[in-house]
């Protein structure tokens, strides 16, 4: 696999229980960190990357994640005839030129793996990239971490999962790979263990929502069955690949992940963008200083 990737592939039509109320109608991928949905950091990571087809795999319910990249003739005109300049550039290209986004329907939910089965027709015979959007990556200043993760995989010609060293008693909450010649940036993956006790997992590399993969993969979707909770796991097609020979790298990416599909992760999101903002950080200071002052914390 030495070609470089060209789609993304975005996983949106999960449930996100985890957010309700609020997910009852607005998809978790348009919660905002400050002005911003999720969905938009996933998209500047893909287009950084080099990207220029952005698949969208939604369902019937999510119009919203398709609203927000089509046009807004009567907001746009609102905004010129108002004079808000800035705010009508913001609304009116929501995607560089070069770069067009697909829409495709996920049926019914059955899980990450079978919502990437449904990009088989868009994505064609060449490799591609999956991103998670919950999954916040942000490297301040440096390549996004997919642009690290492609060039890696140009280079290598190897699949590629995103990793991050979690502590040892947390390796329960994630999916652990077992690897071989770890250079503290990359190593092959020999094998992927969900969710394993402290003292089972074979490392503390946790794998994170950012893949690049090869086609090959939809094969190996469609002899998964489905897997734990009843879905089809995109794990389980990677794991298959691996033990028929296929060769996976797991990266280590530079950069910052924030799990927004956990209450905390938001906030932890929102308070470090907030404080790195450009016009906000200062206010965004004094008022988490205030707010702890309040409860009664200790500054130190
Ligand atoms: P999650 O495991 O986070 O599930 O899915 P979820 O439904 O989004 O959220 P919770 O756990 O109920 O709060 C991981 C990714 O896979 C997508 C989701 O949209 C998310 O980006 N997904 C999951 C699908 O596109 N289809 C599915 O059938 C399941």
């Amino acid at each position: 696999m030495t070609r470089r990737i060209r789609k993304a592939v975005f996983p949106v039509a999960g449930l996100g229980t985890r957010f309700l109320p609020a997910t009852k109608t607005v998809p978790k991928e348009m919660l905002p960190v400050i002005d911003r949905p999720l969905i938009q950091y996933a998209v500047d990571e893909a287009i950084d990357a080099g990207c220029d087809t952005l698949v969208f795999i939604t369902n019937r319910y999510k119009h919203a994640v398709a609203d927000y990249f089509d046009k807004a003739y009567e907001l746009e005109d609102k905004l010129e005839r108002a004079g808000k300049h800035e705010q009508l550039e913001m609304v009116r290209n929501p995607l560089p030129a070069h770069v067009r986004a697909i829409f495709v329907t996920q049926p019914e939910a059955l899980g990450l793996g079978h919502a990437v089965l449904c990009a088989k027709e868009v994505v064609g015979d060449e490799p591609f990239a999956v991103l998670l959007p919950d999954d916040l990556i942000w490297n301040r200043g440096g390549a996004s971490a997919l642009k690290q993760m492609a060039d890696h995989a140009e280079a290598s010609g190897a699949g590629v999962i995103a990793v991050q060293n979690v502590p040892r008693d947390k390796t329960s909450s994630y999916g652990i790979v077992d690897i071989e010649g770890f250079s503290d940036r990359h190593g092959a993956i020999r094998n992927m263990v969900e969710k394993p006790r402290p003292e089972d997992a074979p490392s503390t590399l946790a794998v994170v929502g950012r893949y690049v993969l090869p086609p090959e993969i939809f094969a190996s979707l469609e002899n998964t069955g489905r897997g734990s909770g009843g879905e089809i796991q995109l794990t389980d097609a990677i794991a298959d690949l691996i033990a028929r020979g296929g060769r996976f790298d797991a990266y280590r990416f530079q950069g910052t992940r924030f799990d927004c599909g956990a209450h905390i992760g938001l906030i932890e999101a929102t308070i470090r963008f907030a404080l790195d903002h450009e016009t906000l950080s200062e206010a965004a200071r004094e008022s988490m200083q205030r707010a702890l002052d309040e409860l009664g914390v200790a500054e130190n």
